[in-house]
């Protein structure tokens, strides 16, 4: 395994050497903190999105999907509180201008490496920093050609209101009843002080929410059965277990709106830090959707008879930040006959590129063969074909793109019809029908555990 202090190093240079991950505008010296996934970075975000739906909504009976917009009426989030309470304190150097969250600043000297989240700079300045102000993290904009207070509207700084804001109009749609979810996966937009560590903190970025409706009274029950199903989750996602732990909110901590909060978190190369939160967040927002919009948001059961404003037990994830962790568990590195060898150990299932298909040698009829077998195996999963370079050297790539299955075909595929297929982490390789290549690997996904 790289040493814990180049890894952020080597992961963000392979990140781009192998079209996971761009600095967003980068011919243009770059825009901070905005990124642009590239051919394998989509593809492996798109899995982590579907395998986060598939859990979420598509294996359940009592979750429902939703895509809201961006752009929502801007009562909603002064009804969220997000217009008075969505601040950081910030501080800015009286010499530089450079600006931190005014509770990162541990030392008092401006550019000392003890501000956590931001590298030090050449200042030196000893305590010549501004009063602490308020800072709002919304984005705003403004409606229509009219640039004045009254067209201001805000990119949602989470997707959570758009589901608050629609609970009745996708209950009665799906014929739910409490308990049930509404689930969302989209942008949101935060204009964070201090961004940085890759992709871990940005100023856009995608969530994957889930909030569940219940009855008073029951909330806590709920609270720990999603804290329960969203760290399985991660198991199921092939992050190694001894790198995830629940860490509960203190009282100083909860967010205005919860009763009880606790933040699944992953031990990054930089520290522990917060990779989803489960929350209770009782009956604080549509009693005040109810309040700011006027329109009674209170459930009524017809079998017991009660009326009452339900609670909500929220699952939010970054999906941003699962993709990083995907990519940062998965990292190593290894020695294969002398040769040193990066890997991605990525699930199967959430691999960009599930098998490469190689003809052995360019002639005797193997790319023919192999560009057969790539035409089945491709419309089961996604494949890539290559015949380019030593059989090693073409290894080695997928090795690095994360891609679990190498399918050879060589001089014993023209007698008898196999391939052999290459594990990239036991480095196995066994010889199997070539019309049973894809029933085989989809055994061995079936079958996939991570190991420690
Ligand atoms: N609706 C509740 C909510 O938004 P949050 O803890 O502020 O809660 C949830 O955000 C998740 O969204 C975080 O655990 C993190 O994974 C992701 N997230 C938040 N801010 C982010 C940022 N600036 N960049 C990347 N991901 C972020």
């Amino acid at each position: 395994m790289a040493s814990i202090e180049k890894l952020m190093d080597k992961l963000v240079s392979l990140c781009k050497r192998r079209g996971f991950i761009f600095q967003s505008s980068e011919i243009y010296g770059g825009l901070n903190s905005c990124y642009d996934y590239g051919p394998l970075g989509v593809e492996l975000k798109r899995n982590i999105k579907d395998f986060w739906w598939k859990a979420m909504v598509q294996s359940r009976d009592d979750i429902e999907g939703l895509d809201a917009s961006i752009l929502m009426h801007p009562r909603i989030w002064e009804a969220s509180g997000h217009v008075a309470n969505f601040t950081d304190p910030m501080v800015d150097c009286k010499e530089c201008k450079a600006r931190f969250r005014a509770d990162q600043v541990e030392g008092a000297m401006c550019g000392s490496p003890a501000y956590k989240g931001r590298k030090a700079s050449k200042c030196a300045t000893e305590g010549k920093f501004t009063e602490a102000r308020m800072f709002n993290l919304m984005f705003k904009t403004f409606m229509g050609p009219v640039e004045d207070a009254a067209n201001v509207v805000y990119l949602r700084p989470e997707t959570a209101q758009g589901i608050y804001v629609n609970v009745y109009n996708v209950m009665q749609a799906s014929r739910q009843k409490i308990p049930f979810g509404i689930a969302q996966i989209g942008k949101a937009f935060r204009n964070e002080i201090t961004p940085g560590n890759f992709t871990f903190r940005t100023r856009e970025f995608e969530q994957m929410e889930m909030q569940f409706f219940v009855k008073p009274g029951s909330d806590m029950e709920w609270f720990e059965y999603w804290k329960a199903q969203r760290i399985a989750w991660y198991d199921g996602l092939g992050i190694r277990k001894s790198k995830l732990r629940f860490h509960q909110h203190g009282p100083t901590e909860l967010a205005h709106y919860a009763a009880a909060a606790f933040d699944i978190e992953y031990e990054f190369p930089f520290d522990w830090k917060e990779l989803e939160g489960v929350h209770n967040r009782t009956d604080f927002d549509l009693k005040r959707h109810t309040e700011y919009s006027g329109k009674d948001l209170s459930y009524f059961d017809d079998t017991t008879r009660e009326k009452y404003i339900p609670y909500i037990i929220e699952t939010s994830a970054g999906c941003d930040r699962t993709v990083l962790t995907a990519l940062i568990d998965a990292y190593d590195e290894d020695v294969i006959e002398g040769e040193p060898r990066t890997v991605l150990r990525l699930a199967p299932a959430i691999a960009p590129i599930k098998a490469g298909v190689f003809p052995l040698v360019k002639k005797d009829g193997m790319p023919e063969v192999a560009t057969k077998i790539y035409q089945e195996v491709r419309r089961r999963f996604n494949t890539f074909y290559d015949d380019g370079g030593a059989i090693g050297r073409r290894y080695r790539r997928m090795d690095e793109a994360g891609t679990p299955f190498g399918i050879t075909v060589d001089g014993q595929t023209l007698k008898d019809q196999t391939v052999t297929v290459r594990e990239r982490d036991s480095l196995v390789q066994t010889r199997v029908a070539a019309d049973q290549v894809v029933p085989f690997m989809e055994g061995k996904m079936a079958a996939y555990r991570r190991g420690e």
